[in-house]
């Protein structure tokens, strides 16, 4: 089983949680599919501010290397604005060729809520047919816990 590790980070911590997600899990094989930004504030937000004009030109060569159909499992970990993921999550799952058959899991970050964001990202993901084993949040105002992220990564078998 071939296993995709897609995150879209700006600050650090979704990356980071991924890379504790997949080190957790050595005895699969999982490929990274990083989306990774970085910047003092103003630059995330006019980032977000390009990504609600549906403008990812930014990201473009990263969306085209989206090879979703080589992988039988996908992660997914997006941070939490305004309690949703990024809108650069629609546009990699609508990038995404025919998922149906594939198991996806979830996973968000934030500082005080991401409940949202895992809820929204789950509904649109099953709509397209896909089955998600597997959500998680991860909240935390300065620090998201490694012990946590450890915790849910071994729970995960596929
Ligand atoms: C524009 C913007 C909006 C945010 N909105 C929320 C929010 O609604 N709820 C929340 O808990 N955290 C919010 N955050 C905090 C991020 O979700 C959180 O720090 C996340 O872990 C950042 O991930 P990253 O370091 O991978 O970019 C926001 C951050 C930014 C930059």
């Amino acid at each position: 089983m071939k296993a995709l590790m897609i995150y879209f980070t700006m600050g650090g911590r979704t990356k980071k949680v991924a890379q504790t997600i997949v080190d957790a899990l050595p005895q699969y094989d999982i490929a990274y599919l990083p989306f990774e930004f970085s910047g003092n504030l103003s630059e995330k937000l006019k980032i977000v501010e390009k990504f609600n004009n549906r403008d990812f030109s930014m990201m473009e060569d990263t969306l085209n290397s989206l090879d979703s159909e080589k992988y039988d499992i996908i992660f997914i970990g997006m941070p939490t604005y305004g309690n949703l993921p990024p809108k650069v999550f629609d546009e990699i799952l609508e990038r995404m060729k025919d998922i149906k058959d594939k198991k996806i899991i979830i996973f968000s970050t934030a500082r005080f809520t991401g409940e949202g964001t895992v809820e929204y990202m789950k509904s649109k993901i099953e709509a397209k047919g896909a089955k998600v084993i597997y959500t998680q949040n991860f909240r935390g105002f300065f620090k998201i816990s490694t012990k946590k992220v450890k915790h849910f990564a071994k729970k995960i078998r596929f």
